[in-house]
């Protein structure tokens, strides 16, 4: 409590705070200081039009941040808050126009973690908090992680425990009708359409890009979550992800693993048990940066099902760390 209430009056005098939560550790500044907020990006070095996801510790105050509360929005907030949902409502005007990209919508959340919620309770202030690792570079999920990439850049990292589920929120847009998901997460569209009764769309932009058969066609479309354009969650190692029917994948990542290690390339394999998505995706980062840590040269990962929610989640993170380089089967 101590080491957390000291954390909180960093974040009070504009001080930059990395903490856990359910999903991946964060790196929160006061939503409402420009300047705070100003060095998040630059700690992460984090191109300045990508928004942040502000967090709260009571769904109340959300009435903060957006004057428009729909009954969808409030049904959203009770059913899965807290927890890994971030919900895009309109924005209130004093909420800056650094945190939000510029855009008139802001991403709000409450997170699951007791550690977080009492640092933001603590600072009395919402905490604009994007993922705690250097932009482009995996998100982290355990302490480790965060020290390896912001030690030295941020004024406190609060050591918690690993994050339980290990990728980020689903990102839900509700200022749209129907709602559209940007960012797929453990809770899919389906689980959220089913608590308020209404469909729940997937950005097409999702849909466009990585291994389903329409990829080529709509590679054209613009993904309405400015975080969707930049590289992301890459390794430093060459990453292709090996997709098909699971025994030939698993034949095919041997093939090119011996293929490679013959001309003396060092080759990782990222190889989920299949169906186990949850494990899938608690896994996933610290495997990257596992891997990273061992200096491989090429990093060979097996797609998982895109027919569960989850898998979904986790494959859209694998395809964006591989740069979309798929080798089907
Ligand atoms: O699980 C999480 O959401 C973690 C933890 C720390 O809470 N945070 C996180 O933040 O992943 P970040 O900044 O790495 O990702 C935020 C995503 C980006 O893709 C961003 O473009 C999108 O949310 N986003 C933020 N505000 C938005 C807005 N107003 N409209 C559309 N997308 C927005
Ligand atoms: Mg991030």
């Amino acid at each position: 409590m101590e080491k957390i209430s000291h954390a909180a009056s960093v974040l009070r005098r504009g001080g930059l705070v990395a903490f856990p939560t359910e999903t991946v550790y964060g790196l929160g500044a006061n939503a409402l200081d420009e300047k705070a907020v100003a060095k998040v990006y630059e700690a992460k070095g984090r191109p300045s039009d990508n928004p942040m996801i502000v967090h709260i510790s009571r769904a109340s105050d959300i009435g903060m941040l957006t004057p428009t509360l729909s009954p969808a929005i409030v049904k959203l907030a009770d059913n899965f808050w807290p927890g890994p949902l971030t919900i895009i409502c309109k924005k209130r005007e004093e909420v800056p126009s650094i945190v939000t990209g510029g855009l008139d919508t802001v991403a709000i959340r409450l997170p699951d973690s007791s550690i977080a919620i009492e640092l933001i309770k603590l600072s009395g202030v919402p905490i604009a908090g994007p993922s705690a690792n250097l932009s482009g570079s995996p998100s982290p999920t355990k302490a480790e992680h965060v020290i390896a990439d912001l030690d030295g850049r941020v004024d406190v990292i609060l050591k918690g425990p690993d994050s339980r589920i290990g990728i980020e929120s689903t990102v839900v847009d509700m200022t749209v009708s129907p709602p559209v998901v940007l960012r797929p997460g453990v809770l899919t569209a389906d689980i959220l359409s089913a608590a308020i009764d209404e469909p729940v769309e997937l950005d097409p932009a999702l849909l466009g890009r990585g291994s389903s058969d329409e990829a080529e066609d709509s590679a054209e479309i613009i993904p309405k979550s400015p975080g969707m354009k930049y590289k992301h969650y890459a390794p430093t190692a060459e990453m292709v992800v090996v997709e098909g029917q699971r025994k030939r994948v698993t034949e095919e990542i041997k093939r090119l693993k011996s293929m490679n290690e013959r001309i003396g390339r060092k080759v990782g394999v990222i190889l989920f048990e299949e169906k186990e998505y949850v494990e899938a995706a608690h896994d996933f980062y610290a495997r990257l940066r596992e891997l990273d840590d061992e200096k491989v040269d090429l990093i060979l990962a097996g797609a998982l099902s895109y027919k569960d929610g989850v898998g979904f989640a986790v494959m859209n993170r694998m395809m964006k760390s591989a740069g979309h380089n798929v080798v089907k089967v």
